[in-house]
Formats: C-alpha cells, structure tokens, sequence
C-alpha cells in the first residue's frame, strides 16, 4: 500500500498544486513499483488548516485537485493497472467552515445542532484529552454566536460530530455509500477511537460505542463486498482486538489496523541496534481473527509517536534520531523522515524496510521513501515531511511548472536532499540505486504470499548481539529472514531448522552470500539481511 497527498505529488496544470491528472500521469510509475492499493489522504474540499483533515463538504473533491469526474477517472485508470485505491474518512469531526457547523452554532433549534456536542457550561474536562499538546490548548471551546461550549478532540477548527446522533449515523454511511457507488475500494479511517466515543462533559474517559463498527462494516459490507475499513486507532494492544470484533471467530468491524506498536518499537530497535524490541513486538501482538490484518510502517504522515515508550526507551530514540529540539513535537514524538534519520546510510535504509516488509501484515509505505528524501525543519510541525514529491533535477523538482513561490509547499533545494542529489529520475537511470531496490523487494515480497499471509514468529535460538532471526509460515512454505541491525558481521547458526529445509537459498540479501545452504553458519553482514526460502510447498 502506497499512500500520498495529491497536493504534494503531481502537478499537471502549473498551478503549483499537485492534482488528480498529475496523479493519474504517474500511476505507470506506482504500478512499476509494484503498488496495488493506494491511500489518499483527505481529498474533500476543506480550508486545509490540518492538511484537509478539516472537511468541508464529504461528498466532492477540493477543486485544487481537479472534479469528481476526474476522480472517476481516476479510479478507472488505476482499476487498468491492478491498483485499488481508498480514501481517508474523516468523520469524527468536521471543519468549523462546514455548513453543518455553521447552521449548528447559529440557532439551537438548527436541524443540525445535534450533529455536534455541546454543553452549556464550562466542562470540567475543558483542558484534559488534547491530541495536540503545545499547538492546543482545550478540548472544549466557547462559541459566543452559539452561546455554548462545543467539544473538539483534535485543534478547536475542527468540531467533533455527535455520532451517537442516529442522524449522524446515517449520514456517515451514506457518505461511505457515495465514494463506494463512485468505486474506491475501501477507507482509511481517521481518529476511530474518538469517533465512538460517547462524549459527556465533565467525563475525560467515555465509553465506546465499537457496535457503531459493527454498523459500518456491515454496511459497507452489503454495498461492497471486497471494500476494507483501515483504521487508525493508536491505542495499547490490549484494546485492539475490540476494533476488529469477533463473530464466531471472524473480524466483524475493522479489517485493518495500522501497527502503533510495532512502529514504536522498531524505531527503538533501530535506534540501540538491538531487535529485542521487536520481538517483544511480535509476542505482545495480540491473535487477529480470521480476516484481520495489519497494517505496518515505518514513516506516515505524522509525526513518529513515541508515547506508547517508557520515559526512558523515548529518549534513546530522541538521542539517535531527534537530536535536536527542533526535530521533535507534541512532547512524544519525531517529525522527520526515515532517510535523514538514518544518516542517509544505505545499509540502513535497506535494513529497516527489509525488517518492515518481512514482518507480518501489510506494509504501508510513504510517498518519497523509496527514493529516500528528507525532510524541512524550517517548515512549521508536520509540514516539515510533506514536502512535494521529488521526481526529477528540473526546476521544482518536476512537480510543478509553477512559480517557486506559487508552490503549495516550497521543495527540498539543498543540502544532501536537495532534489538535486534525490529525485525519480536519477534513480531510474542507475540499477543500484535506491529505488530500484524497492522495486526488486516489493517483486520479491509479492512472491512470497508466506509474509502476508501466514504466521511470523521469533525464531528463539541464540543470536550474535544485534541479529534477528524470524520466519514466516504459510500455505506456501516457509520462509527465514535474518537481520542484522549491528554494524557488525555477524554468523549464525540456524541448523535446528536443517530438519526443515529443502535447499536453502537467499530470495533477496543485501549482498551474495556463499554459504547458500549451510545453515550452522550463515553469514549476515552489519546492517545487512537476508531472505531466505526454506521450504516450498506445492500443494497447501
Ligand atoms: C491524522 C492527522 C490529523 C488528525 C485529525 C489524525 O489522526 O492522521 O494527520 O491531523 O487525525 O483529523
């Protein structure tokens, strides 16, 4: 799964916007790369005071990118090259622009008052839930034209919708209706821990309501049978299992969940060299039900949230990838990107995707990660990693024809980043690089259905410091992976596994490896990795 932000890939009518045409002109290239989902974050239009997270109208395209005709357009052409493509559903809360918001505070006795939550004193709550510590202040503001407090858990533009409101309800899915009749194939849910809150005022801990889940995907169930929910619900593992929901051992709500807590702990297992994290990741994972499945990343479009970390593990991280104050924000988290985190060390870039993609679940990846760009501090918080998409050593990086200043976002220009030295066009024309070794891994991993689809575990021998050994089990075979998150070489005996093996061979490493099929003593590099078949199986 790829995901991106049209205003930051492709700009066809040098507006200096990205939009739907510049997109549907690169979709050879996601197809090349072996893309076959792609997530567009929010496409409404929207004031786009939090990157179109602030929703003004649900039922059509912001006009900077193009119409809904181009959209359908869109869908069509992606359908051509085997790429599905779902939305991001922002419905905990609207923009305050929106005309539900504004007929709302406008008189109490508007149909849409209701759609909101309000109370008409001060909460006691007012200064406690807040999702943007240091950028937000409260939680619930006063509106003098409304003459009540209204409740927002993310910035105070943006209202939360009353989704106990049976109105609501209906309305969320009609508008899950509307982009499922145009043809996306699913939805990337925005903040769903918040959306089945039960808000009350003065109560900092709601219930939730997970039946409204069950509601959605049995709606979008009838109306599509093959769509995905994907949600965002970045709470502890404990509380996952709720999201996907059981009936008789099926998931009955969500049917993605991206992987927070992985997430954390790779970046600390990258940051002491050391994969104790991440196997601490893989037991704490709670059991999926049949048809649940999770979503990994490395980068998004966040920042990296380091809270689900003791005090201690996040200043670790801090001290190898947030040096500096300015790279940090929100009091937990990171807003950089992977390449420059890394020092732009090739070993080490390879070596984190490579854990990434082997692991369980379906990876995620960030637009600009494959070539590996970086990010600009000197823009305000999350901006810093929504640069536009360097595609080429042309003016504005091949994004745009526009004005520099006319650029939505200005482009990364210098230093080792700069779209000189990163950019599509140069690492189409070298087969070592960067880019072409995302494509051979993504060609590699869709032939080996054992990641995505079997089980991963640990494989629990003694390791030289820094290595990781896991393996993946499936109908198709077995698969082994080493990683060596140390600097230094490293061999290892995996022949407990001898019983199991049907020659060996590496399916994809970081370099040739002469000891194909001894496997007392394989070899794996500082910062490298290997793929190894175990076993195929011919008939499941
Ligand atoms: C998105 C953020 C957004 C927030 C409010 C999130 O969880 O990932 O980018 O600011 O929801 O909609």
């Amino acid at each position: 799964m790829y995901c991106l932000d049209i205003d930051t890939f492709a700009d066809s009518n040098g507006d200096g916007v990205g939009d739907i045409q510049g997109l549907i002109g690169r979709l050879d290239y996601l197809a090349r790369l072996g893309v076959t989902c792609l997530w567009l974050h929010p496409i409404h239009p929207s004031p786009n005071d939090d990157d179109g997270y602030d929703v003004t109208d649900f039922y059509n395209v912001d006009p900077r990118f193009g119409t809904l005709g181009d959209f359908a357009e869109l869908l069509h052409q992606a359908g051509n090259r085997g790429i599905r493509v779902i939305i991001d559903l922002v419905v905990n809360h609207t923009s305050d622009q929106h005309p539900w918001f504004q007929s709302a505070r406008s008189s109490p006795d508007s149909p849409y008052r209701d759609w909101y939550v309000w109370s008409d004193r001060e909460p006691a709550d007012r200064h406690q839930g807040m999702v943007f510590p240091g950028e937000q202040h409260e939680t619930w503001t006063y509106d003098r034209t409304a003459k009540a407090w209204y409740y927002h858990r993310f910035y105070r533009f943006q209202p939360d919708l009353d989704t106990t409101n049976p109105e609501v309800r209906d309305e969320i899915k009609k508008i899950m209706s509307f982009w499922l009749q145009l043809g996306v194939a699913g939805f990337r849910m925005d903040a769903v821990p918040f959306i089945i809150e039960r808000t009350e005022p003065g109560d900092p801990n709601p219930d939730l309501d997970f039946e409204f889940l069950t509601e959605l995907r049995q709606h979008v169930q009838w109306r599509r049978g093959d769509a995905i929910l994907l949600a965002e619900a970045n709470v502890e593992p404990d509380q996952l299992p709720a999201f996907f929901g059981d009936s008789g051992g099926s998931a009955n709500r969500v049917h993605m969940l991206f992987d927070f807590m992985l997430n954390g702990r790779l970046m600390l297992a990258l940051a002491r060299q050391d994969p104790e994290p991440v196997i601490e990741a893989l037991r704490d994972t709670p059991a999926l039900p049949e048809g649940g499945q999770w979503a990994t990343f490395l980068r998004n479009h966040d920042e990296i949230d380091l809270s689900r970390l003791t005090a201690e593990q996040r200043n670790q991280v801090y001290e190898h990838f947030g040096p500096e104050e300015d790279m940090r924000i929100y009091d937990r988290g990171i807003r950089r990107r992977l390449a420059p985190m890394l020092n732009n060390d090739r070993r080490r870039i390879e070596l984190a995707y490579s854990l990434q993609f082997s692991l369980r679940g379906t990876p995620v990846l960030r637009y600009g990660e494959e070539i590996g760009m970086g990010e600009d501090l000197s823009l305000p918080g999350r901006e810093a990693i929504r640069t536009p998409m360097q595609w080429s050593y042309e003016g504005n990086a091949g994004f745009s024809r526009a004005e520099p200043e006319k650029l939505v976002r200005p482009v990364i220009d210098k230093g080792d980043f700069g779209y000189d030295k990163v950019n599509v066009t140069l690492q189409r024309r070298d087969r070592n690089s960067l880019l072409a070794w995302f494509e051979r891994m993504i060609r590699t991993l869709r032939e080996a259905p054992e990641i995505g689809f079997g089980s991963t575990t640990h494989i629990d021998v003694p390791m030289p410091p820094g290595v990781l050994a896991h393996r993946a089990d499936g109908p198709t075979g077995t698969m082994v992976f080493l990683h060596n998150l140390g600097a230094v070489d490293a061999e290892v005996d995996l022949s407990l596994l001898q019983p199991e093996a049907e020659l060996p061979i590496d399916v994809l490493a970081d370099r040739n490896y002469a000891d194909i099929g001894k496997l007392d003593k394989l070899n794996v590099a500082g910062y490298g990795y290997r793929w190894i078949r175990l076993r195929r199986a011919w008939s499941s």
